[in-house]
């Protein structure tokens, strides 16, 4: 629901579906040289290319919990790439 809130899919892909102006974000957590540390990073500050959303810490743990779930889930998504 956050997801869809921030409107986050107008920059990201998920599952392959979405926007291209930031990266997939579906395999961002068990990515080498990224992971959970790097997505919380960029959540909580934005770059100079993504927005800062000012989220709260809470929003910023679900939608950890949610990248978690995606990258556990993404299988079919995996083998494909
Ligand atoms: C205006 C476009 C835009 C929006 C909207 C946006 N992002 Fe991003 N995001 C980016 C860009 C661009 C990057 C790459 C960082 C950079 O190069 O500065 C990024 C990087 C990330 C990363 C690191 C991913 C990786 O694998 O490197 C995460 C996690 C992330 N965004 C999550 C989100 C979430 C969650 C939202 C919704 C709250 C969101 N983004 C909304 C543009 C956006």
């Amino acid at each position: 629901m956050l997801f869809q809130k921030y409107n986050c899919t107008a920059c990201h892909q998920l599952y392959g579906l979405g926007g291209y102006l930031g990266p997939e974000l579906t395999t961002t957590i068990s990515q080498p040289g990224k992971g959970e540390l790097f997505a919380r990073a960029i959540l909580k500050t934005g770059t100079q290319r993504m927005p800062d959303f000012k989220l709260r810490d809470e929003e910023i743990d679900a939608f950890i919990e949610f990248l978690k779930y995606v990258d556990a889930t993404a299988i079919t998504y995996k083998t494909k790439n």
